[in-house]
């Protein structure tokens, strides 16, 4: 669509709309002029990229059909004072408008008076505002649940099983795993909440990749011995440094394998693997790739893409049972970010899946 202003000859239309077009060039947002049939008499740039470069001299609703838009334009027409309102137009692309109709005097005092519309595309801030609402209902539901099970709990071993001393050590200890699991998520939640506010600043350390994820075996060895898995790290000797801040890898692999442990088929290997790639996909330099891989289940192609969504799971049972908060992909995902990385997902089903943390190599 073209962005040009509009020629001359564009905008000669029945009668001469009482603003230049220079001024009406001069908003950003779409700003449109109609006559009292509601027939474009003039549009800005923006507008014009919105409609498209033969909407001038068309009636304004062959593009904007809306009953409401039609009404606040008789309205102002009318002499009813503005108000701001908002429309969503769901063609070509739905998308939500703050709309200000004003009427403007007609300047040569012959004609008819016009009315002029202002549409701010406002999509943005809607999505973002409906994803902080989702995002606290979401938290709340999940911190209630091991609430009400504590609370529950306590009622149970003040009344009925008070005194009862195997019943009270069993209560226990669900109630600490109850509170483990909110415990976990308060954690999670204050990781992500400081790496969103530091999402601006670039990780400045130059660390080895092999010594992080030998770490991180050893952190969950316990955990995947529990299930018969170890992990097979590949290829980590004279490895180039990268770009990081280590603590925050440490998480990151430490959420990879675990996820590993959690999801992968048990008495089976996690291979690890680290490769010097040439260009760190989406940036513009050289390296290093590192791989989990897990034999299992498998992820559907169709779920993949949500994955690091805040809170979503492919089996929330499961992700339950095995003390999941459903935020770990979310943490790596905006850890990976901070340091312009890349995080590839692949899923055989009832086979594999690998999760490749591509980042870039120090002094570059
Ligand atoms: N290696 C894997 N194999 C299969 N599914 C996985 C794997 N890693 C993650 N998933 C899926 O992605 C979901 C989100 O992972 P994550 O954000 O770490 O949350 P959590 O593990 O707490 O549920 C998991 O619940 C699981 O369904
Ligand atoms: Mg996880």
């Amino acid at each position: 669509m073209s962005t040009q202003p509009s020629t001359p000859s564009d905008r000669k239309t029945t009668a001469s709309p009482p603003l230049d077009a220079s001024v009406l060039d001069g908003f950003s947002d779409p700003v449109l002029l109609v006559d009292p049939e509601h027939t474009i008499v003039d549009y800005n740039r923006a507008a014009r990229h919105m409609l498209g470069a033969g909407a001038l001299g068309s009636r304004l609703d062959q593009f904007l059909n809306s009953d409401h838009i039609r009404a606040e334009i008789d309205a102002r027409l009318a002499g009813t004072p503005a108000t701001r309102s908002e429309v969503f137009l769901p063609h070509p692309v739905a998308r939500y408008f703050e709309l200000n109709v004003w009427r403007l005097p007609d300047l040569t005092s012959s004609g008819p008076a016009w009315a002029m519309l202002v549409l701010r595309d406002i999509t943005e801030s809607k999505k973002t505002a409906k994803m902080r609402a989702d995002f606290v209902a979401n938290v709340s539901h999940e911190l209630r649940s091991p609430l009400s099970s504590l609370l529950g709990f306590i009622e149970t071993l003040r009344g009925p099983a008070a005194g009862d001393v195997e019943a009270t050590q069993k209560f226990l200890e669900i109630m600490e795993g109850e509170a483990g699991r909110m415990a976990r998520l308060v954690n999670d939640l204050l990781a992500l909440s400081k790496l969103e506010t530091e999402e601006h600043i670039w990780p400045e350390d130059a660390v080895d990749v092999g010594s992080i994820l030998s770490q991180v075996a050893d952190i969950l060895m316990v955990r995947a011995t529990e299930y018969g898995m170890s992990f097979v790290l590949e290829n980590m000797d004279g490895l180039p440094r990268v770009l990081g801040a280590e603590d925050e890898l440490v998480q990151v692999f430490q959420n990879l394998a675990s996820n590993a442990i959690s999801y992968g088929q048990p008495n089976t290997e996690i291979r690890v693997t680290a490769s010097l790639i040439e260009n760190v996909p989406g940036g513009d330099g050289p390296g290093v790739a590192i791989a989990v891989c897990n034999q299992g289940d498998g992820i559907p192609a169709d779920e993949i893409p949500r994955l690091t969504e805040r809170f979503y799971r492919v089996d929330k049972g499961r992700s339950r049972t095995m003390g999941g908060t459903g935020l770990g992909l979310a943490i790596v995902k905006h850890i990976v970010a901070r340091h312009r990385g890349a995080l590839d997902i692949e899923s055989t089903l009832s086979e594999s899946t690998t999760f490749t943390v591509s980042l870039p190599l120090a002094n570059q």
